[in-house]
């Protein structure tokens, strides 16, 4: 484990399978989550995803053999640089020569000097897998601690099916990132609820706030890559944030209203260890929806009535929770110290056991900006802060999140 995400340093070898244009999504996804990554292709994998395509999306420069760096050691610099090595595909052919140690191109070279954690991906035919060779070369890989990943089974390359697909970049991704980060969530289900509940006047129309849900999104995934197994509970999020919350331990569930959400945290959160209230609730929505379009001409309303919705963190906090940690965000606009005062008297009303308290409006807080929250306690006292990306708040509140887990 060399450094907390994001910013690693990630090898990326590929060799030549037909799954090799697979590993541009690797890539992509390494890339956008604040990756450097550099790929080193075999010279049969030029053959199906050409040098310019590696090159542009890692903006890094290629090589394939280890003399083409100036110095003659590039080989050795990249193996120590390393946070993290991946192969995807590696056919049959890597895993032998992985296996025998051999060193006759810049990959297997590299993979010969590095110390991060090695994950490999296998792409083959089933024939090939499942050949005694191979079967030994996988034990062997595996004995020396390199995680080697069982292929998916379905259509191969061919007419062929079975075990020999690629598994699909996201869940490649999901497994080598969770190499080198602390898998403090393990076994944990986490419940995150983001987005806005939006209350419906007619069909067409509704009352509902500005929140994105990249908060929620955001929390949700770290909480994955942390070993978590989470539901997101998505009250129209945009499709920007639904993009980040993307993990094979993300389950998304759409809500609408308050009503639905609310029923959607009592479903999900029986037997769930931590439940995260990220989502801006309405609360309150109209007296009456009419099942029909309001036409301005007859019957637009002067007056809209409006009745309180439940107030969902409160219901939940309030009643037995079988070791259920419930944690609110309090979403407030003034000075700082107006919103801390704010904060401290909503989280002493509402009761959860943290709540996490930011300023908004001018521009903060909504969307993909910056953030900073202030977290307390029940009692309404400080019990830490986060600032920076939404990704560095989303980490350090799991980091206060997770020593009070029960
Ligand atoms: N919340 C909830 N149900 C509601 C309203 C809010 O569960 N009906 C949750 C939010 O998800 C958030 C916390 O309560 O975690 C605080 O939400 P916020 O909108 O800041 O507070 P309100 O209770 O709406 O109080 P006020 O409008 O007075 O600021």
């Amino acid at each position: 484990m060399n450094r907390r995400q994001p910013g690693l340093r990630v090898l990326l070898g590929v060799t030549g399978g037909i799954a090799a244009y697979k590993a541009v999504f690797i890539v992509r996804a390494l890339r956008e989550a604040g990756h450097r990554v550099r790929v080193i292709p075999t010279e049969a994998a030029l053959e199906f995803v050409g040098r310019p395509t590696w090159e542009a999306l890692s903006g890094e420069p290629v090589t394939t053999s280890v003399f083409e760096g100036a110095t003659g050691v590039d080989h050795v610099a990249l193996g120590r640089s390393a946070d993290l090595v991946i192969v995807a595909p590696a056919t049959a052919d890597l895993l032998a020569r992985a296996a025998a140690g051999r060193a006759d191109d810049l990959l297997t070279t590299t993979l010969l000097t590095v110390t991060s954690p090695v994950l490999l991906a296998p792409a083959m035919h089933t024939e090939m897998w499942q050949h005694p060779a191979t079967v030994a070369n996988v034990a062997t890989l595996r004995s020396r601690g390199v995680t080697v990943l069982d292929p998916d089974s379905g259509r191969l390359t061919g007419a062929d099916t079975g075990p020999g697909r690629l598994p699909e970049p996201e869940a490649i991704t999901a497994a080598a990132l969770a190499l080198v980060t602390p898998q403090d969530l393990a076994g944990r289900r986490v419940v995150v609820s983001a987005g806005g509940t939006r209350e419906p006047l007619d069909p067409v129309r509704f009352l509902g706030n500005r929140s994105s849900g990249h908060q929620g999104a955001t929390l949700a995934l770290e909480a994955a890559r942390r070993g978590a197994e989470v539901t997101l509970l998505a009250a129209s999020i945009d499709a920007s944030a639904r993009e980040v919350a993307q993990h094979p331990a993300v389950e998304v569930v759409d809500v609408e209203t308050t009503a639905e959400l609310a029923a959607a945290v009592d479903t999900h959160t029986s037997g769930a260890d931590v439940l995260v209230m990220a989502a801006a609730v309405a609360d309150f929505r109209p007296a009456s929806t009419a099942d029909r379009k309001i036409k301005k001409d007859e019957s637009a309303p002067d007056v809209v009535h409006l009745v309180q919705n439940p107030d969902i963190l409160a219901t939940v906090a309030a009643r037995p929770r079988d070791g259920l940690l419930v944690v609110g965000f309090a979403a407030e606009t003034g000075t700082q110290e107006e919103v801390l005062e704010l904060g401290r008297s909503k989280a002493r009303r509402k009761g959860a056991d943290l709540l996490a308290v930011n300023a908004v409006g001018d521009g903060k807080g909504f969307g993909d900006v910056a953030n900073a929250v202030t977290v307390l306690d029940r009692d309404g006292a400080q019990v830490g802060q986060a600032a920076g990306s939404k990704q560095d708040v989303a980490r350090g509140l799991w980091d206060l999140i997770v020593p009070r887990l029960g």
